[in-house]
């Protein structure tokens, strides 16, 4: 989604805008502009990459701004309201004001009407410009920037994060946020605002999180944060992870150098949850979850196919009913939920508009909700009634790679932890499962990430393909699930996932000669039934791409064009070993279709409107 950077303080600004800017670039964009400060303010905005405001910039857009602004904001656009244009970029600015704006304003055309009968004109067809022409109007009637900002607040409805320079207060920064992230943080030389934290890691790993609705006023020497009574306080949050985590280190593309610290995350995330060698929560609603009658997971993308497997393991092991659940579909259609059904929220970066709009109706029905989140402080992770952290670390690429496998390996311990304590599973058991989980599956993700040579083969015979299918049967289609939805988010392949023996309803007319089918079974229960599932697609042309286990090899590897056996047998892990070989093909597709892996067209990293 759009980003924001501001600073004021001693240093140049513009320097420190780009750079902000170029770290928040992971988020997604299509446009960039900066506003600097001064008795008359400077805006350059540009449709297309930062290189292009850059050029801009030193071509004199912004006069002798450039070198002696110490004050300004800047912004990266993802267009929802108009086209990627000059006009549409932020910020929006009139003689007043320059304003940038994260989210949406879904009361823009009512806004419109009103201050086009008060006289004032748009340019642009953004949500954006109504916000900045009605806090020009307002600030122009009281003069005060606190009061115009908190007066804004009230008119506007939507999700939004703004940060707004005023020409008459050189030296300041006024922001506001509701619905949409935003962090301000002290430096040495300065203060920051940003809608992410890698912007600000270069300078500080310290940073307050304002609530909701309260004004952020930044001056070179303090972060004030204001409500309707006025001055108010906050903690001090600290970034637990490194710049270097944040940085490419060596690797071309983030995805592939995030893919590869799943196993880590996995070891970080699961020991702080092991006590006497079996897990410990150590919060009741996770703990006491035996005690219900079912849950529910909510979330979006691949989080929520994070919840499809992490619903087969705790069916499986725990025989806890559980329903999974698309967030944007939950908070609509009015659902069926009661206090011992709890709602957990699965997110990586616990700011999907609809996931915390799903954690809200939840709340407001009474129902205990509990989120797991990558990110500490986020909003999903503040309001939940209780949270788990994975230490996935940042994850930067738009594809989600890492988060997928530490969120379905804290449900598969969640199983465990559930099952003992429903007697299902006897003290050995729970002991080895939670062995296997914290010490084998990292080995076995590293295993499988190294057989890299393998997946680019493979994804050599997939590169040039207009559609492929993924087949699989119980938690092998949760694995396709998400291998599905990774080759089509970053190679723009058209692929489905098909529950195997849901083929022949439907979908087996698609196969034709030479259509390459990805088959998983990692489940000897059903190796099978997959495999006749198999030989029905090969009678028709159909190119079979299959990853067994040495347990289901003699099914599989015989009804294949080309095999890959996983070394690893347990059902509960070998499936997330799938899904890291599926997430490594799906790159390797990527770059050999020279997709840019990292960015991918259309898509934002966090999806904060709905
Ligand atoms: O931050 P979240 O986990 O809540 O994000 C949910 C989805 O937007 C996200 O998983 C999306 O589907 C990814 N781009 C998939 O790789």
């Amino acid at each position: 989604m759009c980003g924001i950077i501001g600073y004021t303080g001693v240093k140049p600004v513009c320097p420190i805008l780009l750079g902000g800017l170029r770290a928040l670039e992971y988020r997604g964009y299509d446009s960039a502009g900066i506003a600097l400060s001064g008795c008359t303010l400077a805006t350059v905005k540009r449709a297309g990459r930062i290189s292009v405001l850059e050029e801009a910039l030193a071509a004199g857009a912004a006069g002798e701004k450039v070198e002696s602004a110490c004050c300004g904001i800047g912004h990266t656009r993802w267009a929802t309201h108009g086209a990627p244009t000059d006009e549409n970029a932020h910020p929006h600015a009139t003689p007043r004001l320059a304003l940038v704006h994260n989210g949406i304003i879904e009361n823009d055309r009512a806004l419109r009407r009103e201050l086009e009968a008060a006289g004032y004109t748009f340019v642009s067809e953004t949500d954006t410009e109504s916000a900045a022409k009605l806090l020009d109007s307002i600030y122009g009637a009281c003069g005060d920037p606190v009061a115009a900002m908190l007066g804004l607040d009230g008119r506007l409805s939507g999700a939004y994060a703004l940060a707004v320079i005023f020409a008459d207060r050189p030296h300041e920064i006024y922001a506001i946020r509701r619905d949409s992230p935003l962090i301000a943080a002290q430096s040495p030389d300065g203060v920051l605002l940003a809608s992410d934290i890698p912007a600000i890691l270069p300078y500080t790993r310290s940073y307050y999180r304002p609530d909701e609705g309260e004004v952020v006023r930044l001056r070179a020497d303090g972060i004030t944060f204001f409500d309707a009574n006025g001055e108010k306080t906050h903690p001090l949050c600290t970034v637990n992870w490194d710049v270097e985590e944040a940085e490419r280190g060596g690797y071309s593309h983030f995805m592939r150098k995030e893919l590869g610290e799943a196993p880590e995350g996995v070891r970080r995330t699961l020991s702080p949850l092991i006590r006497d060698g079996l897990p410990h929560f150590g919060m009741p609603l996770l703990d006491d979850l035996h005690e219900k009658k079912g849950m529910r997971i909510v979330a979006c993308g691949t989080a929520m196919h994070a919840g499809l497997i992490g619903r087969t393991y705790l069916e499986r092991l725990a025989r806890l009913p559980v329903a999974v659940e698309i967030a944007s579909e939950f908070r609509y259609r009015d659902p069926i939920i009661s206090a011992d059904e709890p709602v957990l929220l699965l997110s990586q970066s616990g700011e999907t508009a609809d996931t915390l709009a799903a954690l809200r109706l939840a709340k407001a029905n009474g129902v205990p909700t509990a989120a797991i989140v990558n990110v500490i402080g986020s909003s999903v992770a503040r309001e939940a009634d209780a949270v788990m952290a994975t230490h996935a670390g940042p994850e930067i690429a738009v594809a989600s790679t890492k988060a997928y496998t530490t969120q379905a390996a804290m449900l598969a311990l969640l199983a465990v932890s559930t099952a003992y304590a429903r007697g299902l599973i006897d003290e050995q058991e729970a002991r080895a499962r939670t062995d296997a989980l914290c010490r084998r599956l990292p080995e076995a993700l590293e295993e499988t990430i190294a057989r890299e040579a393998e997946l680019e083969a493979f994804a050599a015979r997939l590169a040039e393909a207009e559609h492929v299918f993924y087949i699989g049967r119980g938690v092998d289609y949760d694995a396709c699930v998400e291998g599905s939805l990774k080759l089509k988010e970053i190679s723009y392949i058209h692929s489905e996932a098909y529950a195997a023996g849901e083929l022949k309803h439907g979908t087996i007319s698609l196969i034709e000669p030479g259509v390459p089918v990805l088959a998983v079974s990692t489940d000897p229960a059903v190796a099978a039934k997959v495999a006749s599932n198999m030989r029905e697609v090969r009678a028709r042309g159909g190119e079979i791409i299959a990853f067994c286990t040495p347990a289901t090899e003699a099914d599989i590897a015989p009804n294949a064009d080309f095999c890959m056996v996983l070394d690893e047998n347990d059902t509960t892990l070998a499936p997330l070993c799938a899904v890291s070989a599926l997430h490594l093909l799906a790159y390797h597709v990527a770059r050999l279709r020279g997709c840019d892996i990292d960015k991918p067209r259309n898509l934002a990293k966090s999806v904060t409107v709905e």
